[in-house]
């Protein structure tokens, strides 16, 4: 800490943890093996909707190594939590299939699953279930809000009649499936109850202090009675953002047997309970002048909840800060189903809403014969139509300019169906990116022994982002060290508290936290030798954030895509995509770039693959494991690139930083589907984009 090494910042330094995963050393959830740990194995909800009327537990307990069965009739009483969705067993009702209604508790998985799978449970089935979201289901609603607390509906000027009263509209409906959180590792928990009124628990989670909050509150804990730990997280996605049924039941089955538990979602349990993407439909209007230029936008949205929890997606919420016009409308419209609880999916709301404004806008330029990335340009607003507010920073412009001269976009025709090579029409697409900048409050320690050696330490949680490098480095430069001179400690809800990683705000959150505590600690020591009890500072950032200047903070993009569609199969290949970000200050550069691409690729996945099938005759979904839902792998698409313009924001975090894990999802998915459209003259409105669909 005395001398000033070079900026880390910046710097494309490998990931802490590098040779620890490959090597296996790095501990997952389900691989902690507390002494006498039991296996608990779960059964799933056999109807849609009704009632659960009896389970017989008895030829179960007959086997010697099964030590308890649960079920409503004698699981433990829970307390009162808004998600209701973690009140596992707490009564006889079926909300939907898959919905855990018993569950095994045994000394060997193999016991415990078929003690599970032989369990008589009987039912009052209430029949077909009512799980298809309809525009026109009678039972649709306006929540209050929308999910992250945006309005439900916002209208200014007088949309209706600009529509009616110009003669260059698009009106058209989208519509995307239903979509999965398939993290490389399934949810899995393991609890142990330290004593009565102390529980540990080993949790594959995105937020080790949102799930200790959780679990203090369902089993009336003192939230410092209770520690999660996740140090290694094989992904998340939203899926794991917040507490799962998987952490509630592993810790109910610890406190039943009084042992030690481990419970691990099969692949199929993670399409049921976790939280998918709600399907969505949007009808858009687009008017314009005709130059292109807006005068009306229209969306509005209708998406489903479950009758549990009501979660509703802000479908709507990127057209209301993408592009310019007088007159605008969106609004968002769910339903209860007898489906499981939709929930956070990688750019929740923001990924399908893009989808249907940035290919209604596609539509509008082809209809006007107006180049695609022009219209665009055209219509970029001055502040942030949403508010009227100023943006912090904005590089739309810059994005789309840099972007197309890097794809080599004035090459291509203007009309659609004009290249073809052998069996391929061949066509590329454009889309704009936007996701906010999100920032909560944290706490962060940094403390330095009498040695010299330093310790940060914040309970955030790298679920494979490479948060814990990029936080070491945020740390570096704070404390004028070198990043080998840190260790981070992260992934513990004993270290200091911090919000979960989601909404793309990790890095902001924490980092402010960690630059805070670490200057704080520098200052603190002075010129002085470092006392031989070593010296602290623990820092939180509530008042910072609530003293952030009044504008508009936003991320923004640009998306490019070529596609390759077979003449006769309609097979479609992605042989190109380029994203082109202003994101701010990136931390390092090879971990953002594995962010990007990585969304990119979920983009890609929402367009040409990735399907929940609804099974509407027993409820459900009709596919659930990965050979029947398919996502993405490197070989989808052989070239992919992304790059950011120079961002120098001084109404962010003290880093400079944006969030960079959801926007390469925002947007990419229109440029793919804008590509198939210039490729074929086939526009769909419905996804995923599959064969049949262009044939
Ligand atoms: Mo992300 S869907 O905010 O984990």
């Amino acid at each position: 800490m005395t001398s000033i090494a070079e900026p880390s910042i910046g710097t494309p330094i490998r990931r802490t943890e590098s040779v620890a995963k490959v090597t296996g050393a790095a501990h997952y959830a389900a691989e902690h093996k507390p002494a006498e740990m039991l296996y608990c194995a779960y059964v799933p909800a056999t109807i849609a909707a009704g009632t659960v009327t009896a389970v017989d537990t008895a030829a179960a307990l007959d086997d010697p190594a099964v030590v308890a069965v649960i079920w409503h009739g004698n699981a433990p009483t829970l307390g009162e939590i808004d998600d209701t969705e973690l009140l596992v067993m707490q009564s006889n009702t079926v909300a939907y299939r898959g919905q855990i209604v018993a569950a095994v508790v045994a000394s060997s998985l193999e016991a415990a699953r078929e003690a599970a799978e032989s369990l008589g449970v009987d039912y009052d089935d209430r029949g077909a279930p009512d799980n298809e979201l309809t525009a026109d289901h009678p039972k649709l609603y306006a929540p209050e809000s929308v999910n992250a607390g945006f309005p439900t509906d916002v209208t200014v000027g007088e949309p209706v009649s600009a529509v009616t009263s110009s003669g260059h509209t698009v009106d058209a409906w989208y519509s995307t499936a239903p979509l999965h959180n398939a993290a490389m590792e399934p949810h899995a928990t393991v609890a142990r109850w330290d004593d009565e009124n102390s529980l540990t628990v080993w949790d594959s989670t995105q937020a080790p202090s949102g799930v200790q909050a959780d679990l203090a509150t369902l089993f009336d804990l003192e939230p410092d009675k209770v520690r999660v730990i996740a140090e290694h997280v094989g992904g998340g996605f939203g899926g794991k953002g917040s507490t799962r049924p998987n952490a509630v039941l592993a810790a109910m089955a610890a406190r039943v047997t009084g042992k030690p538990v481990v419970f691990s979602l099969p692949r199929q349990g993670t399409f049921d309970m976790v939280g998918y993407r709600t399907p969505t439909i949007s009808h858009v209007q687009l008017a314009s002048d005709a130059d292109g230029r807006l005068t009306a936008i229209t969306h509005d949205t209708f998406q489903q909840t479950s009758t549990i929890f009501e979660f509703c997606e802000q479908t709507a919420e990127p057209t209301r800060h993408i592009y310019a016009a007088d007159n605008r409308r969106t609004t968002h419209r769910v339903v209860a189903l007898d489906v499981g609880s939709p929930r956070w999916m990688r750019a929740p709301g923001e990924a399908p809403g893009a989808f249907a404004v940035e290919s209604a806008i596609d539509e509008l330029s082809y209809a006007l014969g107006i180049d695609p990335v022009e219209i665009r340009l055209r219509n970029e607003p001055s502040v942030d139509p949403a508010d009227g507010k100023p943006f912090s920073s904005r590089s739309v412009v810059e994005c789309l300019t840099h972007g197309a001269e890097r794809f080599g976009w004035a090459d291509r025709p203007a009309r659609p169906r004009q290249t073809r090579v052998g069996r391929s029409l061949i066509g590329t697409g454009v889309g704009v990116a936007s996701y906010p900048v999100l920032i909560s409050p944290s706490t962060a320690n940094a403390r330095v022994e009498a040695d010299g050696s330093i310790v940060v330490s914040i309970a955030a949680s790298d679920i494979g982002t490479g948060a814990r490098t990029a936080l070491r480095q945020i740390a570096a430069d704070a404390l004028g060290v070198g990043a080998d001179d840190v260790e981070l400690r992260l992934g513990d809800s004993a270290l200091p508290t911090a919000p979960g990683a989601g909404g793309s705000s990790g890095t902001s959150s924490w980092g402010w936290a960690i630059t805070k505590a670490c200057k704080a600690l520098v200052d603190k020591r002075g010129s002085d030798p470092v006392p031989a009890d070593g010296l602290e500072v623990t820092a939180s950032t509530d008042d910072d954030i609530e003293g952030m200047a009044d504008v508009s903070r936003m991320a923004f993009g640009a998306h490019f895509a070529e596609v390759r569609v077979d003449v006769d199969t309609g097979e479609v290949r992605v042989s190109r995509m380029l994203g082109v970000y202003g994101i701010g200050k990136v931390m390092n550069p090879r971990l953002a770039r594995s962010q990007l691409i990585g969304g990119m690729m979920f983009g890609l996945g929402m367009a040409l693959m990735e399907e929940g099938t609804v099974d509407t005759q027993f409820g459900g979904f009709a596919n659930h494991d990965l050979a029947e839902y398919h996502v993405t792998a490197c070989a989808d698409v052989p070239e992919i690139e992304a790059v950011w313009v120079e961002e120098n924001d001084d109404d962010l975090s003290p880093m400079g930083s944006k969030g960079i894990g959801e926007i390469g999802n925002v947007g990419s998915t229109s440029a793919i589907v804008n590509a198939v459209f210039h490729a074929t003259g086939i526009r769909v409105r419905d996804l995923p984009v599959r064969l049949d669909k262009l044939v």
